[in-house]
């Protein structure tokens, strides 16, 4: 299955719940159905008016087919700012603009390999529906999921791909669920004790916070594993005409600069300059 072409969409709002007061899920019809890679996003906006004038980027959750040939797409979202409050405020049956799907996802092309989701924060958002790929897949995969406190993790129902015993992992830099700990030391502790044919054949795949994936992508460079960074750079246009989402990218002895809306915003991290 291919991602869509880029395309807008005037969809209209189904549902669009809070999660105990930090995550929202949003679900709009849309006119046809939309097919995406997981890592793909869309510049969504809905609120009257133009202020703020931009639509905000929002990793694509899921998408599904609708009733008489119409579509569904669903986002989780993490009220930060003005847009994205704006859009905690809408009602099932307000209208919704989307350009979908945007940017080149995750690549979970390869057979054989091992794979290791790391969601920070909101990041979840971005790694669940790689997740419910490998699953359908029935790939190799565990999920490390970190956030500061338990209020901050998704709802366990929300996981996708089931809960095989140790197949996710959760962490609060608090405690308060799952182990104590930042995510990335976590996954530095079990890269640890990877032995080098297991750490060849390791890709993770990340989205969440850019020190968190500094980290990482430093300790799996130092032990050769593979690893795929979803970067969240703020956004104009979404779609690659601005130039004002680009990221540092390593390019043999000279640095090169890439969109994150166009050429990302996934990228390979050991081109990343971090
Ligand atoms: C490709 C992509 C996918 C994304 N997917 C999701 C998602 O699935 N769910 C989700 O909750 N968020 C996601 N984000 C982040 C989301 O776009 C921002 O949180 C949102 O644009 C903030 O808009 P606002 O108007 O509410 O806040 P603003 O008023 O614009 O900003 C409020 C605060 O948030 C910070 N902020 C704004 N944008 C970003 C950003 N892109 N990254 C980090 N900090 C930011 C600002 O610096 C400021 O401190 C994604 C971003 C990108 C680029
Ligand atoms: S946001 Fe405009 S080029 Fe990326």
């Amino acid at each position: 299955m291919s991602p869509s072409r880029m395309r807008f969409a005037a969809g209209r709002i189904v549902r669009n719940e809070g999660h105990g007061e930090i995550f929202y899920r949003l679900e709009a019809s849309l006119p046809e159905p939309v097919e995406f890679d997981p890592g793909q996003f869309a510049m969504v906006s809905g609120w009257p008016g133009n202020d703020p004038l931009l639509p905000r980027p929002l990793a694509i959750f899921r998408a599904g087919q609708g009733t008489k040939g119409k579509g569904t797409v669903e986002f989780v979202y993490k009220v930060v700012g003005r847009g994205t409050a704006l859009l905690s405020g809408l009602h099932p049956g307000d209208p919704l603009s989307l350009t979908l799907p945007l940017g080149r996802g995750f690549d979970l092309g390869k057979d054989g390999r091992r794979y290791w989701l790391v969601g920070g924060g909101v990041g979840f958002a971005t790694v669940f529906p790689a997740a419910a790929m490998l699953a359908r897949r029935r790939a190799e995969y565990e999920m490390f999921l970190g956030s500061r406190t338990r209020d901050q993790l998704p709802p366990k129902e929300w996981t996708p791909g089931g809960s095989a015993a140790g197949r996710v992992h959760r962490c609060t830099e608090d405690g308060t669920a799952g182990s104590f700990g930042r995510v990335t030391d976590i996954v530095k502790e079990r890269m640890a004790v990877l032995t080098e044919a297991e750490a060849s054949r390791l890709t993770i795949l990340a989205c969440g916070p850019r020190e968190m994936l500094k980290e990482i992508a430093r300790a799996a460079a130092s032990l050769g594993a593979g690893m795929q960074a979803a970067l969240e750079n703020h956004m104009a246009c979404g779609f690659g005409v601005c130039w004002g989402c680009v990221v540092a990218l390593r390019e043999g002895e000279k640095t090169g600069y890439r969109r994150v809306c166009r050429e990302g915003p996934v990228f390979d991290a050991r081109e990343v300059v971090w």
